[in-house]
């Protein structure tokens, strides 16, 4: 098990409006600095939080977001005005509010077949990322979420257990336990070569699946991702005890 940091917190909306305050921290740093940063979201129900955190924060501090792209970690495959779209999600309760500029924002093509967007979204991820010595795409932030069953992104336990001999940089899903079916995801390779991924693991029902992902021999997606980068940061309102 590399090292990771793990912070908690009494509640969904403590733990994202201080994750929300720490990433505006880590943009405005990449801003002074003048270089591009590029960041992949997830979805689900802390997301919701995270970003009106963000956009609430991003108000009392007059944040920029001038040179941050987003992407995303993973997307169901529906279309873009689905309430299912985790591009919708983060377009009405994020991008518009900050008013980023299409531009800057790559989202996944859920209305295309899961191959053809998986292939596609890494083309466009490819096209902007710089790359690491294996040619992997290296994204400044992926956030995640965390799974009843450990999953994250649309990385699933079964999934795990059968991995594809060949890895990805976003891979085709056909048979997600968790509803819709069809996604495309960031694969393993993608997610370890990002320089922070940060965990926003949050609600009932998943203590498990969290105590389970922190063993040094945990199993599970997250403990996959764990075992192979340093320094994730976890923030969590989920009792480990
Ligand atoms: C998705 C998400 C998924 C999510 C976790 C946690 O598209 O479904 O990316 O990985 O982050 O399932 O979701 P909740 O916060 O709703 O439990």
């Amino acid at each position: 098990m590399k090292p990771f940091e793990l912070l908690s917190f009494r509640n969904p909306q403590a733990l994202a409006q201080t994750a929300a305050v720490a990433w505006l921290e880590e943009v405005a740093k990449s801003t002074r600095a003048g270089k591009p940063y590029s960041v992949a979201l997830s979805g689900g129900r802390i997301a919701l939080d995270y970003f009106s955190a963000v956009v609430e924060a991003s108000a009392h501090r007059r944040a920029s977001f001038c040179n941050v792209h987003f992407f995303w970690a993973d997307e169901r495959c529906v279309p873009p005005s689905d309430p299912e779209s985790n591009y919708r999600l983060a377009r009405e309760r994020l991008l518009d509010p900050l008013n980023i500029p299409e531009g800057q924002i790559h989202r996944v093509l859920g209305e295309a077949s899961p191959e053809v967007a998986a292939d596609s979204a890494a083309k466009e991820l490819c096209s902007l990322a710089l790359r690491d010595h294996n040619s992997l795409p290296v994204l400044d932030m992926v956030f995640l979420g965390l799974g009843e069953d450990g999953h994250v992104a649309s990385l699933f336990p079964t999934e795990h257990a059968n991995l594809p001999p060949k890895q990805c940089i976003y891979r085709a899903v056909t048979n997600s336990p968790k509803p819709p079916p069809e996604r495309v995801t960031l694969d393993y390779p993608t997610i370890t070569a990002a320089r922070k991924v940060w965990m926003l693991a949050s609600g009932t029902g998943k203590e498990s699946a969290l105590r389970a992902s922190l063993s040094p021999s945990g199993t599970t997606p997250f403990a996959h991702v764990l075992h192979c980068r340093s320094d994730t940061r976890i923030f969590s309102d989920i009792s480990t005890s």
